[in-house]
């Protein structure tokens, strides 16, 4: 969601005039796009605008921009403004499209500028991006988020739910695959409940079931996929839904019913291993990824085993683990129960443990098979080319670069916990 707001920002930039440069020394505009998810995002925020202070008071005219998630939290707001004189502007998640206005603002009065409407506004959808790839394209579907997880701070950030228009929304990637789009990823903190806010009965189904039908397509992504609202309707469908990837991801956070029911879930474990099922018997291939947060507050070691116990229960290709950040004003950072750093870190240690060995059998029982790939670009180092797969995962090949951009069959040779590797067939 985030990067594609970059991208956003980089376009209503490029549009007014601004070009990239490659130092901070060089740039007349500084902007930061901020995540507020866990206090480490945000730690890295304070460091590098405090970093930029000599240089601003050296060149007075630069532009330091602040925007994002954490903007729309009171607290580091009020840091910023307090500790952080040499920023000019801040804005928020949700009032992108203003941004010109701030920046001209800015130029004639010479005030610090601070707009950070919490509320969604329909003129953001006006606004293009400059996509980081040429073949795929994140969409948003959605904004916002309802659901208050008791460790989140989405809802703060982010504002209540919406739903795009599905008209809007099929025209963008119909002009996105007129330029050269091929693979899309919908975007939404719960694109399950896709449409609640259209009033009629038109839903993620409906949606896909229209976006599958876009000519010159080839697949559709989407994340994230909140088990609690997930359908059944989503899962018989998927067969039919031939640009579909088979990949899932499926946040589990934990595998606990006391832990759930007090991260304000709405599943159990027993659900969340049903709906897993019901996915393995319907798309058997599926690859199923996942979000774990260990040291929610009161976490016991016995609630701490059930994560284990579903972990291998489901067989996860890849996850993500995070320590649990106590976020400002949400419930689950008030409680007195709060598990110490040594304890997290030990179990975010024995969780990966568990992960890796598993990701590392999914990857292996990928070699031998000829997977079609779209071909994405070269590695960090110039050698291989790098694609991902139905099932999203990153394979690393030789090849000529003039196949980037183009869907190969490649047969996997290799495997390790993170990619495959593969030889390009003929
Ligand atoms: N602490 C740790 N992880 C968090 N996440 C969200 N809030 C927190 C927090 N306070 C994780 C969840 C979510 C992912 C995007 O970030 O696992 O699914
Ligand atoms: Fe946060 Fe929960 Fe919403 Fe996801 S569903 S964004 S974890 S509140």
């Amino acid at each position: 969601m985030n990067e594609h707001d970059s991208e956003k920002i980089a376009w209503i930039l490029e549009n007014m005039g601004y070009l990239p440069v490659d130092s901070d020394e060089e740039a007349d505009i500084i902007l930061f796009n901020t995540c507020a998810i866990r206090q480490s995002a945000e730690d890295k925020v304070y460091g590098k605008v405090g970093s930029l202070k000599p240089m601003k008071n050296a060149n007075p005219n630069k532009i330091i921009a602040i925007g994002g998630c954490m903007m729309n939290m009171d607290e580091s707001r009020d840091k910023i403004l307090k500790s952080h004189g040499h920023v000019d502007i801040i804005f928020g998640t949700q009032n992108l499209f203003k941004l010109p206005e701030l920046i001209r603002g800015l130029s004639s009065n010479n005030k610090r500028i601070v707009d950070v409407k919490a509320e969604y506004s329909v003129e953001n959808d006006k606004i293009n991006a400059i996509y980081s790839s040429p073949y795929k394209a994140l969409v948003n579907i959605m904004y916002g988020c309802n659901n208050f997880c008791t460790y989140c701070v989405v809802p703060y950030t982010r504002g209540r739910e919406i739903s795009r228009d599905p008209k809007q929304i099929i025209s963008e990637i119909e002009k996105l695959v007129d330029k050269g789009t091929k693979e899309v990823m919908l975007l939404g903190q719960n694109v399950n409940s896709y449409g609640k806010s259209l009033c009629n009965n038109y839903n993620f189904v409906s949606l896909l079931k229209e976006i599958n039908n876009i000519k010159g397509l080839k697949r559709i992504r989407f994340m994230t996929s909140h088990p609690k609202d997930i359908s059944d309707e989503l899962i018989e469908s998927w067969p039919q839904l031939d640009k579909l990837c088979h990949s899932l991801h499926l946040p589990l956070q934990s595998g606990s019913n006391k832990v759930l029911k007090e991260m304000n879930r709405h599943y159990t474990q027993e659900k969340y291993i049903n709906i897993v099922n019901k996915i393995k018997a319907t798309v058997p291939d599926i690859a199923l990824t996942t979000d774990l947060i260990v040291g929610f507050p009161g976490e016991s070691e016995e609630d701490f085993e059930k994560t284990i116990e579903t972990i291998k229960k489901v067989e996860y290709d890849s996850s993500y683990t995070f320590l649990y950040s106590p976020r400002s004003n949400t419930p689950a950072a008030e409680r007195d129960d709060q598990i110490p750093h040594r304890v997290k870190q030990e179990r975010f240690e024995k969780l990966l443990v568990e992960l890796y060995p598993i990701a590392l059998k999914k990857n292996t029982n990928e070699i031998g098979k000829i997977r079609e790939v779209l071909v994405e670009g070269i590695d960090k180092i110039g050698e291989n080319l790098v694609g991902r797969t139905l099932h999203g995962k990153l394979v690393n090949f030789p090849g000529d670069k003039d196949i980037i951009g183009s869907y190969v069959n490649v047969k996997i040779v290799g495997a390790n916990t993170f990619a495959l590797e593969g030889r390009l067939m003929e």
